[in-house]
């Protein structure tokens, strides 16, 4: 089991079928929830249900029954979840804590919210009977409702992806719903239609304060093409959000192709977002089997004032308990030019660290070669970017937009972190304030690392190459 040629190590993914977003992220006595969007009868996109999986320690997942199935009023689109502690809704019916889920009914007529509740930590799930919650109001794309609890106005507060713009509705019970306002017609990017939302607050890095972040995933657009999350920096007064940027501003959260959907976990002090690992553009035709997609490594949200600008920092959670072999640990590694560090790997699962000192190199290259492909990272310091080849990296004809060299405005480097998985890699530069998120699917089985410098020196310190143990047991 969960040994097939690309199965993710690492990463969560359902045993069978397709699987999209992460939905209905809540924390609860020791047990992260995953929920999903899930086709359990097929391995492409379809009537969509909630799939559902737990962890106590985000890396290790146990895949439980569907916990919520289409019905009369529609299929089961994304949505949130959260722990009504103070029992608002009065659906609480055990010792437990209520947990509500709030998502989209998506029906033949139109997009609606409804809600869903369970009194067993997630076990089993009733649907409310009034439901829907939030009927539609005349507009097409009206879905993905993300909820928290809004601790200064003492109210739930909902981000609702609605066409082109952001609508937030209040609330004192999950259940009765007023429109408060709506954000983002005229702000940040609209190469296509705004989805899965997300309102969060974090503190900034050094400094005594705190904004909010209004996360917005739009699909097409993205810079390298296809699905992508961007997000905006404010202030949220409890009705509305205003942007401290002006409208044309537009920040990526992540410049790869594939992170998207991505939201954070309700009832956790540390934020932590999760990310579904593809892109629209061709998720329905990647050659794993007997599955589709994984999720991101689930990573910790900071905010860091960046040259002036408000920028959000994603750490990868720990992942040193599933150190096995180290490759390489806290050492220097110099590269004259055109010089290449080479080292094999026994398995696809590493994590690499470095800080990057004294480069006088105009270009710095990480390879993952197997016999006859490659995988290649390229800081490049003239243009000023950085790129990922995928164009050579295995299997890539299963899709016209799958063979890509994808690209990430960057002046400097002083620090990247990398999580290789069978099928993916994430990369973390500058403390995680630039990130990209790829697939690939390799058909060779022996692989090299390889560092180069071109055109000059560079030296990369407290390098840390370790091989990580599969999740599955
Ligand atoms: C985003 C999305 C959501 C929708 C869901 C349907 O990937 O399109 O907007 O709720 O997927 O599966």
């Amino acid at each position: 089991m969960y040994n097939e040629q690309y199965r993710p190590q690492l990463h969560f993914s359902p045993k069978e079928n397709w699987m999209n977003d992460p939905n209905g992220l809540v924390y609860y006595k020791g047990e992260y929830h995953l929920f999903y969007q899930y086709h359990p009868y097929s391995m492409v996109w379809g009537p969509m249900h909630w799939g559902h999986a737990v962890s106590k320690d985000l890396l290790h997942w146990e895949e439980l029954p569907i916990a919520l199935y289409p019905d009369e009023l529609g299929q089961i689109f994304s949505g949130s979840a959260v722990v009504d502690a103070q029992n608002t809704s009065g659906l609480k019916t055990s010792d437990e804590d209520v947990m509500v889920a709030i998502f989209t009914h998506h029906g033949e007529d139109n997009e609606k919210q409804s809600i869903a509740y369970s009194n067993d930590c997630g076990r089993t799930w009733v649907k409310y009977e009034g439901n829907p919650v939030i009927p539609n109001p005349g507009q097409k794309d009206f879905r993905d409702p993300k909820v928290f609890w809004h601790e200064e106005s003492g109210k739930w507060v909902m981000s609702l992806a609605s066409g082109d713009c952001i609508r937030f509705y209040g609330s004192p019970n999950l259940i009765d719903w007023e429109l408060l306002s709506a954000f983002g017609s005229e702000y940040g990017a609209h190469g296509g239609v705004w989805e899965c939302p997300d309102l969060i607050q974090l503190s900034v890095e050094g400094e005594d304060q705190k904004k909010w972040v209004l996360i917005v995933s739009i699909n097409p657009g993205g810079p390298n093409g296809g699905s992508v999350v961007q997000y905006f920096v404010g202030e949220f007064d409890g009705l509305e959000f205003v942007c401290d940027d002006s409208a044309d501003v537009v920040k990526w959260a992540d410049f790869g192709r594939d992170f998207y959907a991505a939201v954070t976990w309700s009832n956790l002090p540390e934020p932590t977002w999760i990310g579904w690992m593809s892109n629209w553009q061709y998720a329905n035709q990647v050659p794993s089997e007997p599955f589709r997609s994984a999720m991101s490594i689930p990573r910790k949200l900071g905010l860091s004032r960046i040259n002036g600008e408000f920028t959000l920092l994603q750490t990868p959670i720990d992942l040193s308990s599933l150190y096995k072999e180290v490759v390489v640990s806290n050492e220097t590694i110099a590269l004259k030019s055109s010089e290449t560090y080479r080292v094999k790997l026994d398995h696809r699962q590493l994590f690499a660290q470095a800080n990057v000192m004294d480069s006088t190199a105009s270009e710095f290259l990480i390879s993952f070669r197997g016999e006859q492909e490659r995988l290649e990272i390229v800081f490049d310091r003239k243009r000023k970017e950085v790129r990922i080849d995928r164009k050579e990296s295995g299997q890539v004809s299963f899709s016209e937009h799958f063979a890509s060299m994808d690209r990430m405005p960057l002046a400097e480097f002083s620090d990247f972190t990398l999580i290789l998985d069978k099928t993916s890699i994430e990369l973390f530069v500058n403390q995680g304030s630039n990130v990209m998120t790829e697939l690939f699917f390799p058909l060779a089985s022996e692989f090299t690392l390889e560092f180069r410098a071109l055109d000059g020196e560079l030296v990369l310190e407290n390098v840390e190459l370790r091989h990580l143990e599969s999740t599955w047991k």
